[in-house]
């Protein structure tokens, strides 16, 4: 198994959680954070003076998926958040050691 993380545009979210239930993944987490990049968020004039606003809005999603469709996930996740624009995200992937279904005790890839 492998856990796939993305940070998306928050206005993302919704495409790219409806192209992974088309796709039959139903299991994910997501959460509202704050981040930045290559252009370390960006400067605003506020009442004359110049703020550095490092850190954007942005949704970090986690879906852990069996290992021989990971390149399809990470595509079809890329390919629903892309503006192509700056800001539009990064996607990580971690191998993952184990997983259990609390309820039922199962383990492996049953779990997902
Ligand atoms: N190296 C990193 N480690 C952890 N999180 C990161 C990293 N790079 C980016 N992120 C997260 O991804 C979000 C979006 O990054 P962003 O798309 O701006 O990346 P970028 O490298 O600046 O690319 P772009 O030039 O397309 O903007 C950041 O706000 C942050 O939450
Ligand atoms: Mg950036």
């Amino acid at each position: 198994m492998t856990k796939i993380e993305a940070y998306l545009r928050p206005n993302k979210l919704d495409v790219v959680k409806s192209a992974l239930g088309k796709f039959g993944i139903h299991g994910m987490t997501a959460l509202e954070v704050i981040g930045c990049g290559l252009q370390n968020g960006y400067t605003e004039v506020i009442d004359g003076y110049e703020y550095d606003i490092n850190l954007l809005p942005k949704i970090k999603i986690e879906v852990i998926v069996a290992d021989n469709i990971v390149d399809d996930v990470v595509k079809l996740i890329a390919d629903s958040a892309r503006t192509n624009k700056i800001g539009d995200g990064k996607i990580f992937t971690y191998p993952v050691g184990s997983a259990m279904r609390i309820r039922t005790g199962e383990t492996g890839d049953d779990v997902i």
